[in-house]
Order: C-alpha cells, then structure tokens, then sequence
C-alpha cells in the first residue's frame, strides 16, 4: 500500500489513493494491471471487452468460431476469471472496477456478470448509459461511474439518474483533445472544442451540483486525458477534481497485460505518429499511425464510399452499431475487434494501438505501476538512468484552449 499526502478519494465507502487507472480493451487492463493498481491503494479498472483473448482454453472453444452466443459466453467466464484474479493481487486493497462499453452490444450482459462476479463498481464509457441505475438495482454496493466529456452530458445524466433516484458515485471528465482510444465528441473537427477543457467542465460541473442541490463531494471528479506530471494532477486536484484517471501511461507499466511490444508501439511513438480518425463504432478515436492504420487511412475514403451491410466479418457482432457490418458510410471502415486484437498479441504490423496524444511520464521507459503512482503522488522520479529515457518537463496544468 502507498500512502500520500494528498486528499484521498472517497467512493462508496472506500478511501483511495486519488489516482484511477482507465478500463483499457482488448484485453491492454485485465487482471495484472487493475490487481496491482488495487493493491496499491488506488482505483484498478478491468476492461470488460473480448476477455477470452487471455484464456487459451476459451480462445480453443471460440478462435475459430462464428457463433455469437459461444464468444459472448465465453467472454463472461473470462471476466469472471479476470474479476476473482485481480482480488487476489489486490488483497482486500484499492477498488477493482469493470469498465463497459455502451457502444458494445452485450453491454448490459457485461454490466450484470461485473456486479455478480463482485466487481467494486462499473465504468461506462462509449455512449450515455441512462439504463445503468435499472441494470444494477440487485447490486447496491456496486459504485456507477459514467464516463463523460462535457457539462451538458453530466447534466443530462444526472437530471435521468435523479429521476431514478439513483446518482453516479463518482463520474469520470474525459479529455476528447489528448485521451487515447474512442473519444467523446462527435467527430474528429470536434476534438478541440474549448467546451471540454479541464478548467471549463469542473468549474460548469460544480456550479449545475450547486443549482441540483447536490454535496459535491458526494459525486467525486475524476479529470483523465493527456496526464503525465505530478504537478498536473496536483493543479488538477486544486480546481475541483477528486483523483485524475491516466490511461497510456498504465497500458506501458510492466504490469500492463498486453505484449511487450504492445507497450513498444506506444512509447516509441513520436508527438506525429499519433492520429485521429473514426471508428467503426461511429466515435473518433486516437491511435498510433502503425503500418496497419496508415494503409487503412489511405484507402479510408473509398471504403467508407463503398460501405454497405453485410454479415459481421468474424459472427462476432461484437459492436451494437458497427460502420463495417451495417454499411454506415460516414463511421470507420474495419473490424476493430480483429485489429485491437492484433495490438494485445503484439502484432506490429497488423494491430490498431491505442494511445493518447500526450508525453509518457517516464518517456520511453517500462517501469513498475508502483513507481508511476508513487510519481504522480509525489513527483518523484524513480532512476532512470539505465534507460535512455528523455526528462520530462513540468508543465502547468491544461489552459482552457
Ligand atoms: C490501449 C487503450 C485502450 C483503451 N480502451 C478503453 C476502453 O475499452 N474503454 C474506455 O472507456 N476507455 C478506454 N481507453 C481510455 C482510457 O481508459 C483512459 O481514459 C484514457 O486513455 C486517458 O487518456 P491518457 O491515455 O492520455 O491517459 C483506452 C486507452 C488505451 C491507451
Ligand atoms: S465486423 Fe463490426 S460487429 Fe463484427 S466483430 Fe468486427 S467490429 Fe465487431
């Protein structure tokens, strides 16, 4: 366990390190990074999406499969797995959360196997999950955590949630200009909108709890997106948020649970090799320009020209909405299960890595979770001096843009 002498992070009962590690899918958080998170003291997060990639039993039952209702069962019992593994590392320590994504069609499958296989809370991302109170009510212990952009979509689910008589015990501010993966805005013109700065959403977010009538510190902030130093989450921290949420620097620890090279693709990634283009799933996402991506972006056009429905490429249907499978001409153009897969396994040339657009804290270097959170705690560095990684300066904390 660390200690630190910043505020803790109060949720459902649990005092926290104020420091949450983001859901990362396919398969980038699975039970080694969100245990050791959690035994830490902070905040782990399980990605729920296509667990069966870690379980060569399951992948023996489904690899070759084209049935929806095998995959989707199989990855149930892979959670489960994942779930009762990451407790173990945690020992009673930090929170171990699941997160889901709205976007993915056994969303509220995966909601309800999170809350039966003893998962601390639920974190949805990809969309606006207005049916999370519903889906959850045999699980009151179970802390809700949206996932959200700007004020106008913290206020429209909590005016829905209040309805319900159930409120977000924490709720995650996402940062759609640096956070890795799929992003909340609506397109890619979108990303830099001044309306989703830092600075813009606590302050907004603090003033619509004031006009609701609600405590603030009921409904800790949580701000993520494009963090690397301690003085960032400590300015962050001093403007209304609760603990910051970091994403690519966990993905790169070596407890991450993906391939090394994985972690090499991101790390070595330099500031123009990080793109942003739309997803299959109808979001913008952020990722690093490796071979696949660059050959796909250039035929980008003419695909999304030709889109039209066809059966899903692998019988998974793995997405409620997806561009390739229903012939959506304006989403991406690929099957993302397919690529992201190719990513956890290592696959340089064929894989889709996500990334934020932001420096590492330890640049190109593969540490220990506990020194990136003992860092962002304290802002000491661990030494570095066998690896060649580039110092990192202090910034001061995100400027509305
Ligand atoms: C490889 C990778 C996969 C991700 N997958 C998901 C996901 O499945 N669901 C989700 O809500 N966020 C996902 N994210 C976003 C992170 O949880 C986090 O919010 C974001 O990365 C924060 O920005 P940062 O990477 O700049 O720290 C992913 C991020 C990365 C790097
Ligand atoms: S084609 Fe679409 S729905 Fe089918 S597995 Fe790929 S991304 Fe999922």
């Amino acid at each position: 366990m660390l200690h630190s002498a910043l505020e803790r992070l109060k949720l459902k009962g649990k005092s926290l390190l104020p420091i949450v590690q983001g859901g990362m899918g396919v398969g980038v958080s699975a039970h080694r990074l969100a245990g050791t998170v959690a035994s830490l003291g902070a905040f782990g997060t399980i990605s729920s999406v296509d667990l069966r990639r870690h379980h060569p039993d399951l992948m023996v039952q489904t690899g070759r499969s084209r049935d929806k209702a095998l995959i989707d069962a199989a990855n149930l019992v892979a959670l489960d797995r994942e779930l009762i593994a990451a407790k173990k590392i945690a020992k009673g320590n930090g929170l171990v959360a699941v997160n889901v994504m709205k976007a993915v069609a056994e969303y509220a499958a995966y909601v309800r196997q999170a809350c039966e296989s003893d998962a601390d809370a639920v974190v949805v991302g990809a969309g606006l999950p207005l049916d999370l109170p519903e889906l959850t009510t045999n699980f009151p212990k179970v802390a809700l955590v949206p996932i959200l952009s700007d004020v106008r979509g913290i206020g429209v689910i909590i005016k829905k949630w209040m309805r319900k008589n159930r409120l977000p015990d924490a709720i995650v501010i996402e940062n759609p200009r640096y956070a890795a993966g799929h992003l909340g805005a609506p397109s890619t013109d979108a990303l830099n909108n001044p309306n989703f700065a830092f600075p813009t959403v606590l302050e907004g977010t603090l003033q619509l709890f004031k006009d609701l009538g609600l405590e603030q510190e009921n409904i800790p902030l949580i701000t993520g997106g494009g963090i690397h130093t301690h003085r960032q989450v400590v300015d962050l921290m001093g403007m209304g948020a609760s603990a910051v949420q970091l994403g690519t620097p966990f993905a790169v620890t070596e407890e991450g649970d993906a391939h090394p090279n994985f972690k090499k693709v991101l790390v070595e990634a330099k500031p123009e090799d990080i793109v942003t283009f739309m997803s299959v799933a109808g979001l913008p996402a952020r990722a690093v320009r490796t071979p696949w991506l660059a050959n796909y972006l250039e035929k980008e056009a003419k695909l999304q020209r030709m889109a039209k429905p066809k059966p899903c490429t692998v019988g998974f249907d793995c997405l409620a909405q997806c561009g390739l499978r229903d012939g959506i001409s304006k989403h991406g153009q690929f099957c993302i299960d397919t690529q992201l897969a190719f990513a956890l396994a290592g696959d340089i040339k064929r894989g889709l890595f996500f990334r934020g657009s932001e420096k590492l804290p330890f640049g190109n270097a593969i540490r220990p979770v506990r020194e990136l959170i003992e860092y962002l705690l304290t802002g000491l560095r661990p030494a570095l001096a066998a690896v060649s990684a580039p110092t990192v300066r202090l910034e001061p904390a995100f400027a509305p843009a």
